[in-house]
């Protein structure tokens, strides 16, 4: 790590809970007509999106996650004046997710340094006013192994071509049969224990997104929806094992790596916007 980092990081204090602000609850929604509420859910989007962006160069060899959960979360109550959504969430520990290689969601930072080769998922939920925006995207620490970089590559690939489909009248079931169809076509399975879902005043709505199912089944999406599609998908077997606090981590069965990226999205009247769209993005989707 260089010794910038190293030294942004050092002057960093993490007061843990006592420097979060309260939240401003709203009634609990995750489809909206007003513009106003519209516009909150774009912004609370593009914060989450733009502490994405503000860790990238922090994700370095010899960073650990709880310095990656310091400096976002410094980031997100003292620049954004948001809130991080995971801290304390059922008990969650910390503010962001970090999960490294093998672990499919909901990895809870620790000392320990991230080294050359390992790649992992960063989830970043924040509250703004009341809206919520959740995002997530792999990072590669030095340079990944062809095959790391195709699981991530045809993940990524799976969600845009998911994201593509959404538009008022598909149907749930067939975004699922999308994804699953696309991870299959690569030899790799997808996930069943963890689906995307409605988000806007709360952090986990209706309706679920899971990332299989059976085309022409399931809601029926209507304009004004808010919700997240976020594939897991897996080199080897799709089982899921659990450990740590709470039993929070979720890692493969089998030990073999699993990667993630998650959007938040709006149905719009004739089709979608992304409401943590990163620049780098523009063109891909
Ligand atoms: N951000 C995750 C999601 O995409 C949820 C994390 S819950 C937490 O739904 F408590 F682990 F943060
Ligand atoms: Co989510
Ligand atoms: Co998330």
């Amino acid at each position: 790590m260089s010794n910038e980092i190293l030294k942004q990081i050092q002057e960093l204090t993490y007061n843990g809970r006592l420097d979060v602000p309260q939240a401003t609850p709203k009634p609990a929604a995750t489809q909206f007509t007003d513009h106003a509420d519209i516009e909150g859910m774009r912004t609370a989007g593009k914060l989450a999106a733009d502490v994405l962006n503000m860790l990238l160069p922090f994700v370095v060899p010899g960073v650990t996650t709880n310095e990656l959960d310091i400096i976002a979360h410094n980031y997100i109550v003292k620049e954004q004046g948001a809130i991080p959504a995971p801290l304390d969430y059922h008990g969650f520990p910390k503010s962001i997710c970090t999960s490294v290689n093998d672990v499919i969601c909901h990895g809870i930072p620790n000392d320990k340094k991230l080294k050359k080769g390992d790649v992992v998922n960063i989830d970043i939920t924040i509250i703004k006013d009341g809206y919520y925006g959740d995002t997530s995207r792999m990072f590669f620490v030095g340079e990944p192994a062809p095959h790391v970089q195709r699981l991530c590559r045809v993940t990524q690939e799976s969600l845009y071509l998911a994201i593509k489909m959404v538009k008022p009248g598909v149907r749930i079931g067939d975004i699922g049969a999308a994804i699953a169809a696309y991870a299959h076509k690569h030899n790799y399975s997808v996930v069943e224990e963890y689906c995307g879902h409605g988000l806007g005043t709360t952090f986990h709505g209706e309706p679920q997104v899971p990332h299989y199912g059976v085309a022409g089944t399931g809601v029926v999406l209507e304009e004004g929806m808010t919700f997240t599609i976020e594939p897991m998908i897996n080199a080897g077997k799709k089982d899921v094992k659990h450990s740590g606090q709470d039993n929070w981590i979720a890692k493969t069965k089998d030990g073999r790596l699993s990667a993630q990226y998650e959007h938040s999205l709006l149905v719009t009247a004739d089709g979608v916007e992304i409401l943590t769209l990163r620049e780098e993005e523009t063109g891909l989707i």
